[in-house]
């Protein structure tokens, strides 16, 4: 009804936000998501690990973030990028091993910031015991944990891969299994009891060791229609979109149960928080897996789908707090993560993807509630170019091509100039994916020298928001007026604005109070308002 409205706007139109209450830690924090194999390699091996993030705390403590949540770690087959586990209960040896990890949680609180974990519930590794076991024996008990069923001509039912391809492989002895993602996936049958239990001691060993929570992959998936019915509608193969569409497959009522009995493990360690990926078409749903009983937030993917229209983004703005608004949970802002074209070439590459993502990122840390930033985005870096001979994403495999995949948003942090960018402690060590030539420019030592750089707005971004409590605490009112969004917000700091000119001309923006930060350097006034350049964002105190 509010997005409604907010279209129908002439020439501006005003709503309402609830204000999101000052505590616990997790309602404002800025998330920072680690993809520890491209982070950073203390071992010279080519793959980033667990030590190379702990020799860089001290950066994430300098940039200013909250928490971070580091894409899986553990033991895997290695078809979707860590996320087809082998072993819930520990490290892959590539990346190091559990007391690496205690140590990184316990560093890491030292410095100030929180450590949450990927944990991947709904399908595991083709070579998790279990699937072997199921593998070997049809009679097994493992066999009930996973959608086994017997063989035939057809595959059981419509359903397709999220990845391309039909969702049903054949087992060597001719049986059908399940899988969503790609068949080394295989989907767990969650109406087991045995699977549930497991998930829960998964969660107990890694929050005794001391981490602040899980994000938790597929959340809207897990539970399938019990008779595995047909899909309704035709399938669309675009990925993180699911609508009604694929009704059977996705966002089962009994799933919520699930979220309650994990919330109600979080509540007896210290603020252990759950972060839900659920990528339904309607955010309305989404934001029913974070009501008080259930995950503590549910990513909001809306601005990372939206294209760079202030229209677009301020309905995405509005109906997210909007439908959070109404179960009283924070909105978990995402502009960019591991699955998703990085920003700058998103909005068009060059200086004008440059300019567009500083502004985004000032208007999405303007929002209230939290924010996840993606490992990378910090350096304003580009997708890169990867060669196809170099790829390893399955959705460029079981495409056939068609699909570029998500390698290019996944290649190794630059850190300084020399040879191999910092990357790893070897210089002469080949990274797991090619890191192009030119990635010096954006290294972090470089940018940290300048003013003007990427790394220094998000730094002094995140400092401004700290400091300015009003921005991720305040009530918040969304208004549009042509292609210029203001969100204004009013709590504990005063009154602070931030304007986005998302348009192709200069808009005079009226300035009673202090500049904060512009996305810009330059930020020429206008009689007693300011100039706000096309693809500028500006942050204003009004006391
Ligand atoms: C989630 C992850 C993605 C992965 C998929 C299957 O969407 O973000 O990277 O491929 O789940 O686990």
């Amino acid at each position: 009804m509010l997005a409604r409205l907010l279209r129908a706007a002439i020439p501006a139109q005003r709503v309402a936000t609830t204000a999101a209450p000052r505590s616990p830690w997790w309602r404002t924090a800025v998330v920072y998501q680690v993809y520890l194999r491209s982070f950073a390699d203390a071992d010279g091996n080519g793959i980033g690990d667990l030590q190379g993030l702990r020799s860089r705390l001290p950066y994430l403590a300098w940039l200013g973030v909250d928490a971070l949540w580091i894409n899986p770690h553990y033991p895997s087959g290695g078809a979707d990028g860590g996320y087809d586990v082998i072993d819930y209960r520990a490290v892959d040896p590539e990346y190091g091993d559990v007391a690496d990890l205690e140590q990184l949680v316990a560093d890491a609180r030292r410095v100030g910031l929180r450590v949450i974990l990927d944990v991947v519930p709904n399908h595991t590794s083709d070579q998790h015991p279990w699937f072997q076991e199921a593998l070997a024996d049809p009679s097994s008990a493992a066999a009930s944990r996973y959608h086994f069923a017997p063989p035939s001509e057809e595959p059981p039912n419509n359903w397709r891969s999220l990845f391309g391809g039909p969702a049903w492989s054949r087992t060597p002895d001719g049986r059908w299994y399940l899988h969503l993602f790609t068949p080394e996936q295989p989907d767990l049958n969650w109406r087991d009891p045995a699977v549930a239990e497991d998930f829960e001691r998964t969660l107990r060993f890694w929050l005794d060791r001391g981490v602040s929570g899980f994000r938790v992959d597929v959340a809207y998936g897990l539970f399938k229609d019990a008779d595995l019915r047909d899909n309704p509608g035709t399938y669309s193969p675009t990925l993180f979109g699911h609508g009604p569409e694929q009704a059977m497959t996705w966002n089962q009522p009994e799933v919520h149960d699930v979220w309650r009995r994990w919330r109600a493990i979080c509540d007896e360690y210290d603020e252990a928080m759950l972060v839900g990926e659920v990528s339904l078409a309607d955010v309305g749903q989404v934001a029913l897996y974070s009501r008080p009983d259930e995950l503590h937030q549910s990513l909001a993917f809306r601005l990372l789908k939206s294209p760079w229209s202030a229209e677009d983004y301020a309905e995405a703005v509005v109906e997210a707090l909007d439908a959070f608004g109404e179960v009283g949970a924070p909105v978990s802002w995402v502009l960019s993560n591991h699955d998703k074209e990085r920003k700058v070439t998103r909005f068009g590459g060059g200086d004008v993807g440059t300019a567009r993502a500083r502004a985004a990122v000032l208007l999405m840390l303007a929002l209230p509630g939290s924010a996840y930033v993606y490992a990378g985005d910090e350096l304003g870096l580009p997708q890169a170019a990867v060669p196809d001979e170099a790829k390893r994403d399955p959705i460029f495999f079981r495409s056939g091509g068609l699909r570029a995949g998500r390698d290019g948003c996944r290649v190794p942090m630059p850190w300084n100039e020399t040879r191999g960018v910092g990357f790893s402690t070897d210089p002469d060590a080949r990274p797991w994916l090619p890191i192009p030539e030119d990635w010096g420019r954006y290294a972090v030592s470089r940018q940290a020298r300048d003013g003007g750089s990427m790394l220094t707005l998000y730094r002094r971004a995140l400092a401004q928001r700290r400091a300015h409590p009003s921005f991720a605490e305040g009530e918040a009112s969304v208004s549009r007026q042509g292609d210029v969004l203001t969100v204004r917000s009013v709590g504990p700091s005063g009154t602070v604005r931030c304007v986005v000119n998302m348009g192709s001309q200069p808009v005079v923006v009226r300035c009673p109070g202090s500049v904060l930060l512009s996305s810009t350097t330059r930020l020429p006034r206008s009689g007693d308002g300011l100039a706000l350049p096309p693809d500028t964002a500006v942050w204003l105190s009004e006391d």
